[in-house]
């Protein structure tokens, strides 16, 4: 104890020969009030209490340092005034080479060593370069949290001058304000892009979810486009001829129409935060609806633009009329070998249920590839063109790809993974709902069951006590055509609860007809983005004890 007493008091006279001087200064400068005066105190110990009185001493010289810390730091921080900046000035820095500064408000930061740790890629961070931060945080709502604004802190090197503080006017202009109006059911993720899925006891109500609630997944402000002067740009084959068409062309082709459930890839992500945190929005178990959908088919369009299947490994890339402040558009590919399948049925659709699209879901066109991770389903579509390579958009390349577990976001490559495409094997409990209390006697369990690449669910299996004895639910829904299941099957069981059970742990899991099967825990396919994620899902109710 002693031999540690000596050393911390050997390491605070070190200290105070060096400070206690600077200090005393420090702290007349700072405030005049400060009646403080840090002294040396005496350090010897003896006697039986040696023990108890060394420790306050410890603790005192602890403290005594914490407030010489504080001072000085005070010190230091009026000492040193921001350095101030005009818009000019950070206007030339913008590249690695002159060095990347950013905008916010008033304050200027040097965000050169953080733009290739850019959640969102460096790319889209440069976009800002030399500029302030505003406009993209305007539309990438997720950066307004406090935890966002630590990071950007720790890069500060100064102010705007006075003269250049006056608020950019980009800054005024909300992009979402002609957002459409929404429904009030919805569980809203995010307003700003609008992200919202409708709640659990909803979404099994119907066989097809009504448009008012069916999920919202927008990644900018919706457009609003004109139906009269709207135009679908189809590029032709090299040496082909361009397609621009209005929609009555599309209307001239072929009416065709099916029942799709479209999937995000982000569905139930809020389980897998459980495990360990991953960046995204945090869906439940709601990024999934089913729509009847209407519209022309793609292998229609593209053969009248002189399209053929001739180069099996192309691909088929659509451009979103969304848009970010530089132009840069929400993009998607697949491969051309199912655009060019009649048998795939990937639809330019231009009607949902029965009428128009609406805005949030892609009016007047969008793309539905049936058994297609969401992500493909371009909305307000614009362009469609076939290349040799995969669309180079953020999310087709940077997005919406799975990792194992041990991939971290220093480790992560994204060109070392496939883009999602065929969706797994998926289920959830819609009712009853996780935490609620059911009556004794009888148990009814509803919820969905859907598959990827058109495989239909043969089966659901349903436990009332965590996995260890099961029993098999009924499949409600359209039945499917072999192949072609592009739509989910609705599952309910009715099942006795057992005699004096005063809680049920009730879990499901689905199996598609290449016998694919849920896994059974998030755990062992846990990724960074939180995709994928469909494990076994699980809830927990309570019994109501018999009077
Ligand atoms: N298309 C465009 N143009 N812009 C988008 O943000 N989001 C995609 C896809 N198509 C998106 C888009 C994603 S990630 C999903 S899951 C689906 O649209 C969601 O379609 P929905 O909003 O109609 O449910």
């Amino acid at each position: 104890m002693l031999l540690l007493h000596r050393a911390v008091v050997s390491a605070f006279r070190h200290a105070c020969r060096f400070k206690s001087t600077s200090s005393k200064l420090c702290i007349q400068a700072c405030s005049t009030n400060d009646s403080f005066q840090p002294q040396c105190p005496s350090l010897t110990f003896s006697g039986n209490n040696s023990s108890t009185r060394g420790w306050r001493v410890m603790g005192t010289l602890l403290g005594l340092g914490a407030v010489l810390a504080y001072h000085d730091h005070r010190c230091k921080a009026a000492q040193e005034l921001p350095r101030i900046y005009t818009r000019e000035e950070v206007r030339s820095h913008s590249s690695p080479e002159t060095r990347i500064w950013v905008t916010l408000g008033s304050e200027v930061f040097d965000v050169t060593e953080f733009v290739d740790l850019h959640p969102g890629g460096p790319s889209k961070l440069m976009l800002a370069a030399g500029g302030p931060l505003e406009p993209f945080w305007a539309l990438y709502a997720v950066h307004n949290q406090s935890h966002v604004r630590e990071i950007l802190a720790q890069y500060k090197i100064g102010e705007l001058s006075p003269e250049d503080k006056a608020p950019s006017t980009l800054k005024t202009s909300d992009p979402y304000a002609d957002d459409p109006i929404r429904h009030p059911a919805l569980k809203v993720n995010s307003q700003r892009p609008f992200n919202a899925e409708p709640p659990p006891e909803l979404l099994t109500e119907n066989y097809i979810t009504p448009n008012p609630i069916f999920f919202t997944r927008n990644h900018l402000p919706v457009p609003n486009l004109d139906p009269d002067t709207y135009r679908l740009h189809v590029e032709g084959p090299p040496g082909g001829q361009s397609l621009s068409l209005s929609l009555d062309d599309l209307y001239q082709f072929p009416k065709h129409e099916i029942t799709v459930t479209l999937q995000c890839a982000g569905n139930r992500r809020s389980e897998m935060t459980q495990v360990k945190e991953v960046r995204g929005l945090e869906w439940s178990i709601g990024a999934i609806s089913t729509a009847h959908w209407a519209g022309a088919r793609l292998c229609d369009v593209l053969a009248q633009a002189g399209h053929q299947l001739c180069e099996t490994e192309a691909h088929v890339c659509f451009e979103g009329l969304d848009s970010d402040p530089t132009g840069t558009a929400y993009g998607a590919s697949i491969p051309l070998a199912r655009a060019m399948d009649p048998e795939a049925e990937v639809l330019l659709a231009y009607e949902m249920n029965g009428q128009p699209l609406p805005r949030d879901h892609g009016f007047p066109v969008r793309v539905v590839v049936p058994g297609v991770v969401g992500a493909r389903h371009v909305k307000w579509l614009g362009k469609v063109s076939v290349a040799s390579e995969e669309s180079y958009s953020h999310w087709q390349r940077r997005d919406y790809k799975g990792f194992s577990p041990s991939v971290d976001w220093d480790t992560v490559d994204f060109d070392s993974a496939p883009s999602i495409q065929e969706l797994p094997v998926q289920s959830a409990i819609t009712e009853p709902k996780d935490g609620a209390t059911v009556e004794s006697g009888e148990v009814t369990i509803k919820g969905y069951a859907w598959s990827g690449g058109g495989r239909a669910v043969i089966r659901v299996d349903v436990s009332l006590d965590g996995g260890l004895t099961w029993q098999v639910a009924k499949l409600d829904g359209e039945e499917q055509c072999p192949r072609k299941a592009w739509a989910w099957r609705l599952w309910e069981l009715q099942a006795p609860v057992p005699a004096g059970q005063k809680e049920l742990n009730i879990v499901c899991k689905a199996i598609d007809d290449s016998y694919n099967v849920q896994p059974d825990t998030m755990a062992p396919i846990w990724n960074l983005r939180g995709v994928l994620s469909n494990a076994w899902h699980r809830i927990h109710v309570h019994v109501r004890a018999n009077p």
